[in-house]
């Protein structure tokens, strides 16, 4: 069944460093999708270990963390029908060796490492780093060409 949702999108620093903000911002628009929150800044160590909690055990787990703290990252977080799933979709898989041409991750990355964005794999991880980024606090308001997208 189809919901509404909301994701939360970060462009790494990366995207940051290479100029992807804007080209990954109008993706997520073009496509439908409502920005209902979104701030630019450098996460601090506690944040991103909370944020990459589960990875922690991983041997790509410092390095991870060294490349979030290299450099501002842009937190979003978007809203619309299926946004969780449809905004991996459009990311593509985690992997750009395996993304397909036309995902974000598909058309500029090269490296798993250096993967250009992230995208909440799940509902409850979603509402989990909403919390987590904004501290839950997001925009409320009317889009009027959402009635030219939903029918
Ligand atoms: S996923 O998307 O959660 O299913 O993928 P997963 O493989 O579990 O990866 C989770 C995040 O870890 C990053 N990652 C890595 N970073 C550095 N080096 C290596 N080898 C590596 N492998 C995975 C990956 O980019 C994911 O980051 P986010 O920010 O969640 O996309």
């Amino acid at each position: 069944m189809s919901t509404t949702e909301q994701t939360y999108i970060m462009v790494k620093p990366d995207g940051v460093q290479r100029g992807l903000v804007g080209e990954i911002i109008a993706r997520f628009e073009k496509r439908g999708f409502k920005l209902v929150a979104l701030k630019m800044f450098t996460p601090s160590k506690e944040l991103l270990e909370k944020h990459y909690a589960d990875l922690k055990e991983k041997s790509f787990f410092p390095r991870l963390v060294a490349y979030m703290l290299s450099g501002p990252v842009v937190g979003m977080v978007w809203e619309g029908l299926d946004a969780v799933k449809t905004g991996r979709a459009m990311l593509g898989a985690t992997n750009p060796l395996a993304s397909a041409p036309g995902t974000i991750r598909g058309d500029y990355a090269l490296q798993v490492g250096m993967n250009v964005c992230h995208g909440s794999d799940a509902v409850e991880t979603a509402q989990h780093e909403i919390g987590l980024w904004f501290g839950g606090e997001v925009n409320q308001y009317k889009l009027s060409r959402q009635e030219w997208i939903y029918e």
